[in-house]
């Protein structure tokens, strides 16, 4: 039985990859680059500069450093806008009951998130004391797939990479647990989760003892 839980958070606690898509597209169509939601899923789990390059790269484009970090800050702006709205209210229905029986049978909880805002935003849902670690993109230096983010989540509390299971909504978010040597659920669809050990539709109903019994 897996003793830390480690939850990615955009996608997986709280819906906000809306927030980054509009934000992207709007940078990419004031730069006449074309940007639609078929671009969208390669950007889940990926760093902010990361996906900006990705977008750059639909149209062979090369700007300067300085650019660069222009852009970056002018789509977090607008992310940033965003996500300043998120209430408890916004954290996905079958979450709290499920983040609630884990605390209830003392498992570890962490937060492992490629983005710098991930803070910002557990704040706004008030769940930054839910979790006995939080490592985002602030404190990683390389990206998922690398497991990096996963690796130090586990090292933060203590734990084996074997005793942790990861939950990922991001193909690299996947590969990067599959490369820590954790156990992977994926939220969202076979076909783009397909290499997690288990596919979940949502947390709706779903206890912890439901899902080891569907793990094992
Ligand atoms: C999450 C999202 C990605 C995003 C990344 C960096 O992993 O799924 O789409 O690019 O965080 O986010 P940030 O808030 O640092 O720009
Ligand atoms: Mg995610």
């Amino acid at each position: 039985v897996p003793k830390t839980w480690i939850f990615d958070l955009d996608g997986v606690i709280v819906e906000t990859a809306q927030f980054h898509y509009k934000s992207w597209k709007r940078l990419a169509h004031s730069l006449d680059i074309p940007f639609d939601e078929s671009h969208n899923e390669a950007l889940k789990g990926v760093s902010r500069s990361k996906s900006l390059n990705i977008i750059l790269e639909l149209d062979d484009r090369e700007v300067s450093e300085k650019e660069f970090q222009r852009l970056m800050d002018k789509k977090n702006g607008w992310y940033q806008n965003y996500i300043a709205e998120l209430t408890p209210d916004d954290i996905l229905d079958g979450i709290p009951e499920f983040l609630d029986t884990l605390k209830e049978r003392g498992a570890k909880l962490a937060i492992g998130s490629s983005s710098k805002n991930a803070q910002y935003i557990l704040d706004y849902l008030q769940l930054t004391e839910t979790f006995d670690a939080i490592i985002d993109g602030t404190k990683v230096k390389n990206t998922k797939p690398d497991p990096e983010v996963f690796l130090k989540g586990a090292q933060a509390v203590g734990e084996d990479p074997e005793d942790c299971v990861v939950f990922e909504d991001a193909e690299s978010g996947v590969e990067a647990a599959n490369r820590a040597n954790m156990l992977c659920v994926g939220v969202g669809s076979e076909e783009i989760l397909g290499d997690a050990d288990l596919v979940i539709d949502s947390f709706v109903d779903m206890s912890p003892e439901d899902l080891l019994e569907k793990l094992s």
